[in-house]
């Protein structure tokens, strides 16, 4: 029989990686708190017509990427239905905004989100069919605020910190205007006339982008279009007063905190809800040509394209398993050995008879927060010498003699060094060679 395995574009996610990815959470739950954002979880499929709506029928993620099925009806009161997993999530989010009326409040919402997303894309490393993505979504009717060039700032300087926090080093911020609702239409009449005597010598996804979407020829990868799109115009030439104004006060902002950023005029993104400030964080190590990290802008059409009301708003993607492989090649040989070893103590009975007793043992130091492994009696003591320094910074021998006096031996495998201790100072003890070892979890990162 053929062994199955994950489907093509997906993966399985293993300790000690995992820890890593806890990490990022961790600390994006920590930074996000710290800015008042609270957590939203919309489901993980939605009716096709959202994503048609919402993230627009010409994208390549709606055209070509969705995962989508009939949902059949299973009984007489039920329609048939076309639903689709998400291939991302500010759609979603913006449809919850409206259902639960929270644009009702009067208040700028603040919402983030860590889930899967789906899209049929071509696997390579940093690019997969079921990603993760941790965003938010800064949302709310004109007056509380939302259509503030401040917002875009803030989000962007959060994100900074965010990054910093991790730590994730080398990181660059584009951002650009793509135009109002009233600077578009404007813009793609020049793009198209400018496109017209060249589109024969731009490369085949150029051409229908020509005649579909002409904004995602300025995305165009293809070395040979480049000296050709460079000669177009460009977007900030067709945005009026307001839009401009609107972009340098981002920027005036940004440069206030001090945070780093390149106006990159040929940055469109992938989605057609975008409108004004776009924005996209890069990061250049082993990402390749996935080295998207963030992307983000914003949106505000975007609730009126589903149905909603006016309600402007801003936000981000993290890109998860983009972040944790940046991470991950960014932490040495060494420190991530360390980052795998956490646990506190290895517990070895020595015999079957202590085993009932180890436990009691465990359960104790356990209940003092420490991390604690359990051997098992059966093992001979080169074997449990063997597992706890695969697992543990320290062994605790737990033999007849300590059962009876209350007198343990450890051994810290650092150093070397074995000591008797008493029960009643055991996990102190542990602790203080946990500290002595030092830079498990995030310590580790933080001095990376
Ligand atoms: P996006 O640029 O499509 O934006 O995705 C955001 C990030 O998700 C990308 O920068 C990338 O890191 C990651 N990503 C996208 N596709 C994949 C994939 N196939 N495999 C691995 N990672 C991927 C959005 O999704 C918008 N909803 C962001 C947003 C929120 N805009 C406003 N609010």
């Amino acid at each position: 029989m053929t062994t199955l395995k994950a489907v093509r574009g997906t993966r399985d996610l293993l300790p000690p990686e995992t820890k890593l990815w806890s990490h990022i959470e961790t600390t994006a739950r920590e930074v996000f708190a710290r800015y008042g954002f609270g957590e939203i979880r919309t489901p993980i499929f939605e009716d096709t017509q959202l994503f048609a709506r919402g993230v627009g029928e010409e994208t390549d993620i709606v055209s070509k990427e969705m995962y989508t099925w009939e949902d059949r009806a299973r009984a007489q009161s039920e329609k048939a239905q076309s639903l689709t997993l998400r291939p991302e999530n500010t759609a979603g989010v913006v449809r919850a905004y409206i259902e639960h009326g929270l644009g009702d409040t009067g208040l700028l919402q603040k919402l983030f989100y860590i889930g899967p997303q789906f899209r049929r894309e071509r696997p390579q490393k940093g690019r997969y069919r079921q990603f993760f993505q941790i965003g938010a979504e800064v949302i709310g009717p004109s007056s509380s605020g939302s259509e503030s060039p401040l917002r875009d700032a803030e989000v962007l300087e959060m994100l900074a910190s965010l990054l910093d926090a991790l730590p994730i080093k080398g990181w660059k911020l584009l951002i650009n205007s793509v135009g109002s609702k009233q600077d578009r239409p404007r813009y793609i009449e020049t793009l198209s006339a400018a496109l017209k005597p060249v589109v024969g010598r731009v490369c085949e996804d150029c051409q229908r982008r020509a005649a579909t979407n002409p904004l995602r020829v300025l995305d165009c990868k293809v070395p040979e279009d480049q000296p050709i799109i460079e000669t177009l115009p460009k977007i900030w030439d067709s945005l009026d007063a307001d839009s401009r104004a609107h972009f340098e006060q981002v920027c005036r902002a940004l440069d206030a905190c001090r945070v780093p950023y390149e106006h990159n005029h040929r940055l469109v993104r992938g989605l057609d809800y975008y409108t004004r400030t776009t924005f996209e964080f890069q990061h250049a190590i082993g990402l390749g040509a996935q080295n998207a990290l963030i992307g983000g802008g914003r949106y505000d059409g975007l609730s009126e394209l589903i149905g909603g009301p006016k309600a402007p708003g801003i936000g981000f993607a993290i890109g998860q398993d983009r972040l944790a492989l940046a991470m991950g090649l960014q932490l040495s040989e060494e420190k991530w050995s360390s980052f795998e070893k956490d646990i506190d103590a290895y517990i070895a009975p020595l015999g079957e008879a202590l085993n009932a007793q180890a436990l009691a043992l465990a359960r104790e130091l356990r209940r003092e927060r420490l991390r604690v492994e359990l051997g098992d009696g059966s093992f001979k003591l080169k074997k449990s010498f063997e597992t706890g320094n695969k697992l543990a910074r320290a062994i605790v021998l737990f033999g007849e003699d300590e059962a009876a006096s209350g007198i343990l031996t450890v051994k810290d495998f650092s150093s070397g060094e074995q000591q008797k201790v008493p029960r009643a100072s055991l996990a102190e003890h542990l602790r203080q060679l946990s500290d002595k070892s030092a830079a498990p979890g995030n310590q580790l990162l933080a001095t990376s």
